[in-house]
């Protein structure tokens, strides 16, 4: 059992600590914002995770997860600190380090015997020495403390699995003893570990991000090519991932990726590269892709529809993908502001997302379910593979069109089911043209 303090109380953070407190140690949480803790300590969850609000409860009465805003609270008897905080992006895609310094000077101040800092933000590569010498030049007196990166590999709406059952962990230090305590911490979950630099470790991470941002840009590439060559991107991908040099995982042609982590990380990535004079060209044209892919599927509505002005189009999920609250870079977002611009009336339907929608997307009209949005609609646009949109009765949304259009963003129908029951169906990258006269004959 060690004692472990986490600065910050998203999900990073929030999972990292109460999954730590599972499994066995000693784990104070902070955050300086004080309305999330105070909701902590009442039960409640500041993000949607599955299975986040049990472990937290478990953890809190067994009394090993305790949540404070106090620094000297969270130091006074730990031996690790963890820095779990956001690196939003900047203008240019550099990402924005004032809270990771911040959270680095209060260490720094509050700190009264040696820590090993442990860092699980994204940062760019040379961000732990630049921890490192924010805190010798802010501690009041010299203390010893070694800053160790670990960065984290979770994804939201399956980060306690991630956590407990990892397919590595990284650990980067230039303090062979600190990064050795730190994998002691992570030996109950039976990962292989890999120990480097710092900066190498900085740079996994994202490597790791961009080489699987590549990845859905290059099945979305393909995709665009199937369309034109009357192929089926699933089929292309199935057969394409049983090849493992290639594998199955990520190959899921849509809309794209979005999120918190994708996006700016890869931006980070190219601008890290481009200031060191680089020409980072693979990374621009994932973006780019990127991008194309949400155009994309605006156009294929318009097209269907002969135009968007005074049309009335319903979005089928927001949040940038299923098990998850998050709307951050949702490519439903963008698509609605896309469709309003061009004189649509826009609808949507979201399992959780809608709350924190509502402020965000003004004159979209928020449906009670599935059915409630299909209603008058000339086309519905599949955003995010939410499980419940899978099993639809297709009858009962078919009859509540204006339009039997569907432009499924995610390929989660099947093109001949579609066509059977009256659709006008597009998929991205599902070959060709299936009209319900083109099914029939
Ligand atoms: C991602 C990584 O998967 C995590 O390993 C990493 O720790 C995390 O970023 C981070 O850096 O914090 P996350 O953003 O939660 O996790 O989501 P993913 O499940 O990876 O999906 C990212 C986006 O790619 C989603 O918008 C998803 O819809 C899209 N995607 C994913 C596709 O379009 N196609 C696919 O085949 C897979």
């Amino acid at each position: 059992m060690k004692d472990i303090a986490v600065v910050g109380v998203g999900y990073v953070g929030l999972v990292t600590g109460a999954c730590f407190a599972d499994l066995g140690n000693r784990v104070v949480a902070l955050d300086i914002d004080s309305g999330r803790i105070a909701g902590l300590l009442r039960g409640e969850m500041p993000i949607y995770e599955p299975g986040l609000e049990e472990l937290v409860e478990r953890n809190v009465r067994s009394g090993r997860l305790q949540f404070t805003t106090s620094y000297a609270e969270a130091l006074r008897s730990a031996e690790f600190v963890f820095i779990a905080v956001g690196t939003p992006s900047g203008v240019d895609g550099e990402a924005d380090l004032q809270h990771v310094q911040a959270v680095a000077e209060s260490i720094a101040r509050a700190m009264d015997h040696p820590l090993v800092i442990v860092n699980k933000s994204t940062v760019p590569v040379g961000t732990g020495d630049w921890v490192a010498d924010i805190l010798r030049g802010t501690q009041p007196k010299p203390i010893p403390f070694a800053v160790v990166s670990c960065p984290e590999f979770l994804r939201e709406g399956s980060a306690i699995q991630d956590f407990m059952s990892p397919a590595r962990t990284v650990l980067g230090s230039l303090d062979a003893e600190a990064a050795e305590k730190v994998a002691q911490l992570h030996l109950p979950l039976r990962a292989p570990i890999v120990i480097t630099d710092l900066r190498t470790a900085e740079m996994i991470k994202y490597a790791s991000n961009a080489f699987l941002a590549t990845k859905i840009s290059f099945i979305n590439e393909i995709a665009n090519v199937c369309e034109a060559l009357g192929a089926d991107i699933k089929e292309v991908a199935t057969g394409m991932g049983y090849d493992p040099r290639i594998g199955r995982t990520f190959l899921e042609a849509g809309l794209g990726y979005g999120g918190s982590c994708f996006p700016k990380d890869v931006k980070a990535l190219a601008y890290m590269a481009a200031e060191k004079g680089r020409h980072p060209q693979l990374l621009q044209a994932v973006m780019d892709i990127n991008a194309d892919s949400r155009r994309r599927i605006v156009e294929r509505a318009r097209d269907l529809l002969g135009g968007l002005g005074g049309k009335t189009i319903g979005l089928l999920g927001l949040t940038f993908k299923p098990n998850t609250d998050d709307l951050r870079e949702a490519p439903a977002l963008e698509i609605a502001r896309k469709l309003q611009a061009d004189g649509a009336s826009v609808r949507a339907y979201d399992p959780v997302g809608m709350p924190r929608a509502e402020g965000q997307l003004p004159g979209v009209h928020m449906a009670a379910d599935a059915y409630d949005l299909a209603d008058g609609c000339d086309a519905v646009i599949v955003c995010t593979e939410w499980n419940e949109f899978k099993n639809l009765d297709l009858q009962r949304l078919h009859d509540r069109m204006r339009q039997p259009i569907i432009v499924d963003g995610r390929n989660i129908y099947d093109p001949d089911e579609m066509a059977a029951f009256g659709f006008h169906y597009r998929g991205v990258g599902r070959g060709y043209d299936r009209t319900p006269e083109k099914a029939r004959a």
